[in-house]
């Protein structure tokens, strides 16, 4: 039994092999940005209001016209099979049960829309060097009823993740990359010294996508369109200023540039340049329902939460690790004296 999101973290290590493991926990370089991400947000104060008569907190929000239970929608993430045999439908489908959106990855096991037919979905578009098939890709979402686009900038190329390296990480045959099983399969071979997703994606993702191809993404599809990878406030106005709906403030769970500054750390600045209208998102190591008051309070207006709930999916316990973590959240908000979401924007942070 868990107590806290992390604890599921072990509970999954003990169930998985080491290398699926290693995939899904590890980072880029030496992992300081995967580690900068836990010691930032570690190291926000957050203070409390009292006497603010709150005895059941508002945890409700709209995210790109999304009703959602609470400020939290589940992380696109790729092959969830590996994880457990029905990936990415028990987890959409256990986020359609608590009333969060469930972002699917271009890379999910299952077809798109046999995952958006579980509930409420966006779909994450990873920019591929074949534009027929990003046009098809996100025809494919808005027909299967995708409700928003979150286009995916800061893998030009994929981090050099050396524990995927050292095992030389191949996918196993039964996992595959469902919505465009017609591309090279390189993935799926073990190459020593090498990891083969790495190898795929270096084949098959366009390195040099540039605001141009954005621009053209914006002009070809009605969906809100939020771009997810952005750490530099000139980036973000540039995003917001070619009409995008908004960013999702993201070092990839420390997975991609070694180096980059924790999400946590880049929210405020991008915050500061976007104004109030549009949605800006949050993730990289949100681990409890504190992490998410402290993202809305640096001016989130919502989270993203990735492998706390791969682990929990391979222990096949992700409802209970959602319905843990809306506990949490309505916890620190009644502690915080925080009546609703937009009390928890007014609480006053600080830097320990
Ligand atoms: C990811 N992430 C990711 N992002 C994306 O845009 N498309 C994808 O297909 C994937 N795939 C993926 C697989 C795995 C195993 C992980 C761990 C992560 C990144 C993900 O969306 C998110 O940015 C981070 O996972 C957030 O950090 P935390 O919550 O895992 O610390």
């Amino acid at each position: 039994m868990a107590e806290t999101l992390t604890d599921y973290e072990q509970l999954a290590a003990d169930a998985l092999p080491q290398h699926i493991y290693d995939f899904v926990a590890g980072g880029s370089g030496s992992e300081t940005t995967l580690s900068r991400n836990r010691a930032a947000l570690d190291a926000i104060t957050l203070t409390p209001r009292m006497l603010a008569g709150v005895a059941e907190p508002d945890l409700s929000c709209t995210l790109l016209g999304l009703q959602s239970t609470m400020p939290v929608a589940v992380a696109p993430m790729a092959y969830q099979r590996l994880l457990h045999p029905e990936g990415e439908l028990l987890l959409a489908s256990a986020a359609a049960t608590a009333g969060i959106p469930f972002v699917i990855s271009t890379l999910s096991s299952f077809p798109l829309e046999k995952i958006a037919a579980c509930g409420p979905t966006w779909f994450q578009l990873y920019w591929l060097r074949d534009r027929a098939l990003i046009t098809s890709l996100v025809d494919r979402a808005a027909e299967a009823g995708c409700g928003a686009l979150l286009v995916t900038v800061d893998v030009p190329v994929m981090g050099r993740r050396l524990r995927d390296v050292r095992n030389s990480f191949a996918l196993p045959p039964d996992v595959v990359a469902a919505n465009i099983v017609d591309m090279v399969t390189e993935a799926h071979s073990a190459v020593p010294g090498l990891s083969a997703v790495a190898a795929h994606t270096a084949s098959a993702f366009e390195p040099a996508v540039s605001w141009d191809d954005l621009e053209w993404l914006r002009r070809t599809t009605q969906l809100p369109l939020v771009v997810k990878g952005i750490l530099d406030p000139r980036d973000a106005r540039r995003v917001i200023d070619l009409g995008a709906d908004g960013v999702v403030v993201s070092n990839h769970g420390g997975r991609q540039f070694d180096g980059a500054p924790a999400s946590i750390d880049a929210l405020g600045p991008v915050v500061d340049a976007v104004g109030n209208d549009c949605t800006v998102l949050l993730d990289s190591g949100v681990r409890s329902g504190l992490d998410v008051l402290r993202a809305l309070a640096l001016g989130a207006s919502g989270v993203l939460v990735g492998r706390p709930l791969l682990w929990a999916l391979a222990v096949d316990a992700v409802d209970e690790a959602l319905g843990l973590l809306r506990q949490e959240v309505w916890d620190a908000m009644l502690l915080a004296g925080c009546a609703d979401l937009a009390a928890v924007g007014e609480l006053t942070t600080g830097r320990a």
